[in-house]
């Protein structure tokens, strides 16, 4: 598993480690204004440490069997981040996670990104429910798992808190056997 995901050529997942935090710090502060609006972390990170601190976290995450957390390179260049929330070992329910940086738009890079990870998810991780929650005016992200098949389930009201909005959530949401009939 730690070796890099092959999702298209030119295009890898590598598991997130702190040799990756000096250019995932630069490129977190080239977009903070842009990422500040969705993700509402982005505003507090200031130094690399608040990066390599992130990292630490996410490497203790999987290393406690609860997700792993990947940079995503497009060619050399590291460009954005996929991972999972903490998953939930009991229910069997795993969320992802993601980001781009704002001039990696476009590419289809994420859409492909989180393709690669769905086998992952039910068949190393032995999920049966991969979910992804957006805000309903994140229309960029929510063209993700819609492209990808999800099933839209509802929304929850005011669950998120971003940039000084409370933002209602759109549910997305695949079921392993619904993966599965489409093999
Ligand atoms: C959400 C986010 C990752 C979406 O980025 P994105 O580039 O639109 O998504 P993808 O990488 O899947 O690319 C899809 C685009 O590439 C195009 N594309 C090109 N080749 C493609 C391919 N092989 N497959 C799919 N799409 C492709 C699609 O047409 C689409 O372009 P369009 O929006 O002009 O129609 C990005 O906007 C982001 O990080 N935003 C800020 C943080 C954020 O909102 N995170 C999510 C919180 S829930």
């Amino acid at each position: 598993m730690d070796s890099p995901i092959d999702v298209r050529p030119g295009l890898q997942l590598r598991l997130m480690t702190l040799e990756f935090a000096p250019e995932l710090f630069a490129l977190t502060v080239r977009n903070r204004e842009y990422l500040a609006r969705w993700l509402n972390w982005a505003p507090y990170v200031r130094e690399l440490n608040d990066t390599a601190t992130f990292i630490e976290a996410r490497i203790q995450q999987y290393e406690a069997g609860l997700g792993p957390q990947f940079c995503i390179f497009y060619g050399d260049a590291l460009v954005g981040v996929i991972g999972y929330h903490l998953i939930d070992k009991s229910n069997h329910v795993a969320e992802i996670g993601y980001w781009l940086a704002e001039d990696a738009q476009g590419k289809g890079i994420m859409s492909d990104s989180l393709k690669a990870l769905i086998p992952y998810t039910f068949e190393a991780l032995k999920m049966n429910r991969l979910q992804i929650r957006v805000a309903t005016e994140n229309h960029r992200s929510r063209a993700i798992p819609e492209r990808l098949g999800f099933f839209r389930e509802g929304v929850a009201r005011e669950a998120g808190f971003n940039a000084g909005h409370y933002d209602d959530l759109v549910i997305y949401s695949l079921l392993k056997r619904e993966w599965a009939m489409g093999q």
